[in-house]
């Protein structure tokens, strides 16, 4: 934009445009946290919430308090991430996963799965009830993954809010579950702690997909209702690092929301499911 065009808008607006770069290359620096192609009106509405919590209103009153003080950071990641998450999220494509993919991963001697982005670790504990009743747990390996430690450590301590279980049981029963969703937890006060042969392969781990590169080749990846934040090149970054971390032959699991199509890598998979965003890596 010119500055010529800036003076056309409304002050506040033209002034926010010139503050939000400066606030991401200085997020940037000081952090390592790129997050200059996430897609902007999303990242703004994060900002503003962040924003509002911290009580400040400019964003130049941000970059300030965000560049001082590390906790506001992290703070602020914390509105970034969006701990919207749920077991068995879309119950009936549990199902076509049962059905479609878990036969192929019977013959490997080893399975490693990655959730990229897996928020506090709903989808994980998920995948993990999944293999179990396919007899596959104790030979998959899981790495979750996110960009924010804080949520992953809920994950790690493996306790989800209670009045969640009734949602959680009839997205469990949907998606094909062969046995009670309460044989899978054990209740305490608020909270319901997950069984512990559910944990034991789990690697919880902090990974930016937009910096960091590719750290094995795993059999399927879920990495859902994440590429959604990002802007069309940053989701064409990410997908590059996906497809480099499949397997020949490896399932890539996307959110409802999210489709491979119109992406430079729709030529190198072939669908499983495209209702449930299920791909599989052309061998
Ligand atoms: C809406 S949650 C999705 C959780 C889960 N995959 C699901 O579908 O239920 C999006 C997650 O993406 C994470 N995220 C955002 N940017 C990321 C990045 N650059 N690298 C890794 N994770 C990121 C956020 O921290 C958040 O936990």
């Amino acid at each position: 934009m010119t500055a010529l065009e800036r003076l056309d808008q409304p002050e506040s607006v033209a002034i926010e445009t010139i503050e939000l770069p400066l606030l991401l290359k200085a997020i940037y620096q000081r952090y390592g946290y790129d997050l200059r192609d996430y897609a902007v009106a999303s990242l703004m509405r994060r900002i503003r919430r962040a924003m509002t919590l911290e009580k400040l209103a400019t964003l130049s009153a941000f970059q300030e308090r965000v560049l001082r003080e590390a906790a506001c950071m992290a703070r602020f990641l914390d509105v970034l991430s969006v701990d919207v998450s749920a077991m068995f999220r879309d119950p009936g494509v549990y199902q076509v996963f049962r059905d479609k993919v878990v036969p192929g991963l019977r013959g490997l001697p080893l399975v490693r799965v990655w959730h990229a982005g897996c928020c506090t670790g709903e989808e994980v504990y998920s995948m993990a009830i999944l293999l179990h009743e396919a007899g596959l747990l104790g030979k998959t390996k899981l790495y979750a993954t996110d960009i924010n430690e804080r949520v992953l450590a809920k994950g790690r301590g493996a306790i989800f809010p209670l009045k969640r279980m009734r949602e959680y049981t009839g997205n469990y029963q949907h998606s094909g579950g062969l046995a009670q969703f309460s044989d899978y937890y054990a209740a305490k006060h608020e909270g319901a702690i997950m069984r512990d042969f559910l944990r034991g392969n789990i690697v919880w781990a902090t990974h930016n997909l937009v910096t960091d590169s590719s750290f094995n080749e795993f059999h399927v990846i879920l990495c859902r209702n994440v590429m959604i934040y990002f802007n069309r090149e940053l989701q064409a970054r990410v997908h590059k690092l996906l497809y480099q971390s499949l397997a020949p032959g490896g399932v890539l699991w996307l959110g409802a929301g999210e489709s491979l199509r119109f992406t430079p890598f729709e030529d190198r998979y072939d669908v499983v499911d495209e209702a449930g965003k299920l791909y599989r890596k052309a061998s």
